[in-house]
């Protein structure tokens, strides 16, 4: 049928135009900002995630596989059995599901590798850390975060309609004097920050939380699978286990599935399931996606050859860089920031990065502050010898090119090493994911 004979004798095209297009303008104002004044206006009219597709032979730093097990035959084929299992799915939320279930018994796997009681499987990263801050805190409990915190954690803290106070990154002195100032409340970190590869100081965090009679939550999304024994992340590396309330983390990193975790007692677990909101208003994972994550933790227990792959890599790239001149200092591990500052400059990088052959993602904001947007390296264990020296030499090329003195990060390092070092570091908020 064509448009014209679908329309009533009295009716315009005018008139059955959809309604999204005559949206009105305190919604159009906004799209406005993003298309107009951002994407055609500061970025010449080219998207900042924008992409080719890869060339086969690129070495592609954009994904999160810290441990390459998204191609494992034996992965794909525990998911495939799943999937022809002709039993039925509980297409409802996890409060539904049966004692004995198979998310309940993944859940039991996963808290005693990470010596826990128990835990709570959620169906994303994201619901894990609201749901969990969300039924913690409150409008009289404080929420402290680390100006670093991934941006589910903040939103957490809005969801349960509680105080967020923000610390400087990293900053325990900055952060006792906050807890003095409103109280015990929630602290709030990850384990290792998505943006940069800085380490949350754990061990001291820890006895900020014992000291002020607060709750410490540690987001391990990027160290669970890639640090600690068996993979089972910092705070085991750290023996602080007992002493972290809990852990969360994204299954969507090393363990290339799609979910979330919580680490908690029993008890919590079921007091979780009947409060928070994403956990009892969306519904649960699905047996397929079970099937994934049971096969990947066993594999991730047995990983240590490429956990060492993995932290080798870091440690090279690294110090390469950084003998370039480049100020990779705000980080230790496997995610490696190149912060060029201001979203044009940075989209050059990562578009010169890409005529080098090296695909990396570029972060602005919301998920950096506006003049520190930067091109994020993730590396691998996968990646071979000839392929960092590739990183290497695509960063030493582009420096000259992309006028690297005036970037944000190289200022900063030069700015440190003139003032003094018993001056505070000043690190604003950028609500960092992914
Ligand atoms: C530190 C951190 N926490 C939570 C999340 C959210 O995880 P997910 O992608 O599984 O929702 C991410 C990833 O985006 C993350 O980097």
């Amino acid at each position: 049928m064509s448009h014209a004979s679908m329309l009533g004798s009295t009716q315009t095209l005018q008139e059955f135009l959809p309604a999204e297009q005559c949206m009105p303008d305190f919604v159009t104002r906004r799209m406005d900002r993003h298309y107009v004044t951002r994407i055609e206006q500061l970025l010449g009219g080219e998207h900042p995630h924008a992409w080719q597709p890869t060339p086969a032979n690129a070495v592609y730093l954009a994904g999160n596989d810290y441990l390459c097990l998204a191609g494992e035959a034996q992965l794909r084929y525990a998911q495939l059995a799943a999937l022809v299992q002709s039993e039925g799915e509980l297409l409802m939320s996890a409060v539904y599901l049966q004692q004995g279930s198979a998310q309940h018994a993944l859940e039991q796997r996963l808290a005693q590798w990470m010596g826990a009681q128990d835990g709570v499987l959620t169906q994303s990263g994201w619901a894990a850390n609201v749901g969990l801050v969300q039924t913690l805190a409150g409008p009289d409990v404080p929420v402290y975060l680390d100006m670093q915190a991934h941006a589910s954690l903040w939103e957490g803290a809005q969801s349960a309609a509680a105080p967020a106070v923000g610390f400087l990154h990293n900053d325990l002195a900055h952060l006792a004097k906050q807890l003095a100032r409103h109280g015990r409340g929630l602290i709030v970190v990850d384990a290792l920050y998505s943006t940069n590869g800085s380490v949350a100081p754990l061990a001291g965090l820890v006895e900020l939380a014992e000291r002020s009679g607060s709750i410490l939550i540690v987001d391990e999304s990027h160290s669970l699978g890639t640090h600690g024994p068996q993979g089972a992340g910092l705070t085991a590396a750290l023996g602080l286990v007992e002493r972290v309330h809990f852990r969360t983390a994204s299954l969507a990193k090393a363990f290339a599935g799609r979910a979330g975790f919580i680490s908690c007692s029993s008890r919590f677990k079921g007091y979780f399931l009947s409060e928070s909101r994403p956990a009892i208003f969306s519904s649960c994972l699905l047996r397929h996606e079970l099937a994934w994550l049971a096969a990947a933790l066993e594999f991730i227990k047995q990983a240590d050859g490429r956990r060492a792959a993995l932290h080798q890599h870091s440690r090279y790239v690294r110090s390469h860089l950084t003998a370039l001149g480049l100020n990779v200092s705000d980080g230790s591990e496997q995610i490696i920031a190149l912060e060029a500052g201001l979203e044009p400059h940075t989209l050059a990088l990562r578009k010169a990065l890409e005529r080098h052959g090296v695909y990396g993602a570029m972060f602005c904001a919301p998920a950096t502050a506006k003049n520190r947007s930067l091109v994020r390296l993730t590396l691998n264990s996968g990646l071979t010898a000839a392929q960092l020296e590739q990183i290497v030499q695509a960063c030493d090329a582009l420096r000259e090119e992309l006028d690297w003195q005036n970037w944000s990060s190289t200022r900063r390092l030069q700015r440190r090493s003139q003032v003094s070092v018993s001056q505070p570091r000043v690190v604003r908020y950028h609500g960092g994911y992914d």
